[in-house]
């Protein structure tokens, strides 16, 4: 196992330990990880005695002053290059059923094994001179590697109620390694599925970014429905299962789709908030299904309940509540647009719109769209795509012309005020919405010179008059500095 020990940090481990008449060895997922051959940026150092006192000595031997130590927990990090090594003195432990709160004493290296979540991530390597680089691996983690099974070190019931996350881990690292979970453990985790009600939602967040960040996420929400998780954590996920028939039609079963949708994106993009889109993108289907007989099962207005409900959904999570959201919402809102519009005859004002509405999220909106393309029939997907070709071409070209995307009013409100001499009013949005407008439908090109003429009509018609010239709002302008070059247009 030496071939894990090629960095220098774990020689000077060796040395300390050697010089102390201590012993060290490397667990957990560094020692997984490696087997695996995956890249692992963190080590967890686990020393028969102190983890503290050790991480101290491996500091000051490596010219270190800053060292984390976290008192309440015996652990100590220090930071070496890219990696992030953690000591903890091996520890028996034991769970006080009803809370998280650990009774800790110290414990020999089995006793740290023994408490670990799963075989795989039970192995330890030594670091000590007798027998630098063998592999300790009580549980035969290793060929639970080989064959791709997560299982837990002791009965999964005993496990499972010392860190009722575990659970939620089991399904994540399945997920991520393609792993199998084994069967008496999968029973487990449907039997006591209701203990993860003692966890925070956080932790648990943590673990189903990692399902959704994983490279086929369908596995993940395939085990979370079938143990009965996916109902406890994310019911309105869960909803989306089942198909209804009335009048001798079904409805596609959303709960697949949604995941078919997932699996295709994340083919294309690692984006975590991206992937969520995905996730939520049908997720009021089941609040707004209805049969309409000569119809036939519809949705309306899925992608604006869709949108409402995202906020809700990420506070429960706890999931950021700015940025991401409002991007994932947006996305959710109009992923119908598009395809929509591949579907009609394409009016150069309908793109213009999707472009501003859509502003520097529309290449993620397209990927979106592409993923939602779930028919099995060839012919139909063909036919999707070359659409959406023509409606990604249409974009390139309008944008080019007409800079939409990153839209900015080629007139502020400020400037309608200056000319027209009134002050803050509903004329002002009323023109500038004019102007916006007559942009997007293609009335006047996207520049400053055009605008002008516009609004001096519309001022008209609204029985305003213009007390500044074209010029004198140049003027104005540059002397602040903050008009923009005007946008490139064609005539
Ligand atoms: N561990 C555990 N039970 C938990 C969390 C962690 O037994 N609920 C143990 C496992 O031995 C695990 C190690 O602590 O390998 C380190 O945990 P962590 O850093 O959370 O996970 P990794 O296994 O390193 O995997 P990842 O980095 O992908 O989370």
């Amino acid at each position: 196992m030496e071939n894990c020990l090629n960095v220098p940090v774990f020689e000077i481990i060796s040395d300390i330990a050697a010089e102390k008449n201590l012993k060290a060895f490397v667990i957990g997922g560094f020692v997984r990880d490696c087997l695996l051959r995956r890249n692992s940026k963190d080590i967890d150092i686990v020393v028969l005695g102190s983890g503290i006192d050790f991480a101290e000595k491996v500091a000051r031997r490596l010219g270190r002053k800053k060292l984390s130590i976290f008192k309440n927990f015996g652990t100590a990090m220090l930071k070496t290059g890219d990696l992030e090594v953690e000591f903890v003195g091996a520890r028996k432990e034991s769970y006080n059923r009803n809370s998280r709160k650990p009774v800790v004493e110290d414990g020999s290296l089995e006793d740290d094994q023994n408490r670990r979540d799963f075989t795989i991530n039970a192995m330890a390597i030594s670091l000590n001179k007798e027998d630098y680089g063998r592999l300790v691996d009580p549980f035969n983690g290793i060929t639970d590697l080989e064959k791709k099974i997560i299982r837990t070190p002791l009965d999964p019931s005993t496990t499972f109620s010392d860190d009722p996350l575990r659970m939620m881990r089991a399904i994540r690292f399945a997920s991520q390694l393609n792993f199998r979970i084994d069967d008496v453990c999968f029973a487990s985790i449907r039997e006591n599925k209701e203990r993860l009600k003692i966890v925070s939602a956080e932790r648990i967040t943590d673990e189903l970014n990692k399902i959704v960040l994983s490279p086929k996420p369908s596995a993940g929400f395939i085990m979370m429905e079938t143990t009965g998780i996916l109902q406890l954590i994310f019911p309105e996920f869960q909803a989306l299962k089942g198909v209804d028939e009335e009048g001798g039609q079904k409805h596609k079963d959303n709960f697949y789709h949604t995941l078919k949708v997932l699996d295709n994106i994340s083919l294309v993009t690692d984006s975590l908030w991206l992937r969520w889109a995905a996730v939520l993108h049908d997720i009021a289907k089941p609040l707004t299904k209805k049969y309409e007989p000569g119809l036939g099962w519809t949705f309306h207005g899925h992608e604006f309940l869709g949108y409402k409900m995202v906020p809700s959904i990420f506070r429960r999570l706890k999931l950021p509540l700015h940025e991401s959201m409002h991007y994932v919402q947006k996305l959710v809102l109009l992923h119908l647009r598009p395809i929509v519009l591949s579907q009609e005859i394409v009016t150069d004002s309908a793109i213009r719109r999707l472009l501003f509405d859509a502003g520097e999220d529309i290449d993620d909106l397209m990927t979106l769209c592409e993923a939602d393309i779930t028919s099995k029939n060839p012919q139909t997907v063909k036919k999707h795509l070359a659409n959406f070709k023509k409606v990604r071409e249409k974009m390139a070209e309008l944008e080019a012309r007409d800079s939409i995307r990153n839209f900015q009013p080629p007139i502020s409100g400020d400037n309608i005020q200056l000319v027209f001499n009134i002050p803050p009013c509903r004329e002002i949005g009323t023109i500038k919405n004019f102007l916006k407008d007559a942009i997007l439908d293609g009335i006047i090109p996207n520049n400053f010179d055009a605008a002008w003429e516009h609004m001096i009509e519309k001022g008209k018609e609204l029985g305003l008059t213009p007390h500044l010239s074209k010029e004198d709002i140049l003027r104005i302008e540059n002397q602040n500095g903050t008009i923009e070059s005007p946008s490139p247009s064609k005539p």
